[in-house]
């Protein structure tokens, strides 16, 4: 079938969501099969359903499990964010981190941010504080990340035409300041997202998806997406 031919005749991916997704109790699911006996399994999910945000993969399954699977999967790719004086988009960078299957997400400055836009997906991801630049970087080091800063500041490399680093950790910066010069100091490259319109910048949330997304391009083996 095509992919024209289907989205006349079923829903497409901006429809799956709609109304209540997830599925009703393991026995209305699987009438006549007995319950799964792993402890992999909730046993309340199991009896009462599972409305959770998660892949049909991770159905019934408790936290643990999951956290577990995303664990093998996890790509060598980490996303840090400043958070100095704003952290209104870091719940987006969670969120979308997640999906990639992000090995770690870092916070750094301050060690509060609003959890509301990550929908609680910082459940599943592994998160990291730092204080400041200056230990996220020797933490990078230790860990044989290369730092890529992503900022429109004068130098920068286009991201579309930049070969990120495999082992890489892809540094934001915030609303108003932008990524600070320490950042841009210790990181290998600062990379551009091309811009076309009036705005000077985008919302750093969408600049990290675009961002996490050139890697995937890149790095990720795409057999292994759902
Ligand atoms: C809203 S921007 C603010 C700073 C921006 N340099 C300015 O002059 O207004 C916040 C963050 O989003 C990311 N960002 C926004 N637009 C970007 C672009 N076109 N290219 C790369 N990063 C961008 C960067 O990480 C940046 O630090």
């Amino acid at each position: 079938m095509t992919s024209d031919s289907r989205s006349h005749a079923e829903p497409g991916p901006t429809e799956w969501g709609a109304g209540r997704h997830g599925v009703g109790p393991w026995a209305e699911e699987h009438p006549g099969e007995p319950l799964p006996s792993s402890d992999r399994f909730d046993p309340e999910l199991l009896a009462e359903g599972d409305r959770r945000n998660v892949v049909d993969a991770y159905r019934y399954l408790t936290r643990e499990a999951i956290i577990a699977d995303i664990d093998t999967r996890r790509h060598r790719l980490h996303i840090a964010i400043e958070n100095f004086e704003n952290d209104a988009n870091i719940g987006t960078v969670v969120r979308t981190a997640n999906a990639f299957a992000v090995d770690t997400v870092h916070i750094v400055g301050r060690r509060r941010w609003n959890r509301r836009g990550a929908m609680v997906t910082d459940r599943y991801q592994r998160l990291r504080h730092h204080a400041d630049v200056a230990t996220l970087l020797g933490w990078a080091r230790e860990h044989h990340l290369e730092v890529v800063a992503i900022d429109n500041t004068p130098g920068s490399v286009p991201l579309e035409e930049a070969e990120l680093p495999e082992n890489c950790l892809l540094l934001f910066g915030q609303e108003g300041p932008g990524v600070s010069e320490d950042a841009q100091s210790g990181a290998m490259m600062t990379c551009s997202i091309a811009q076309f319109g009036s705005t000077r910048s985008i919302n750093a949330g969408v600049a990290a998806g675009i961002a996490m997304h050139a890697w995937i391009r890149q790095h990720a083996d795409m057999n292994k997406s759902w």
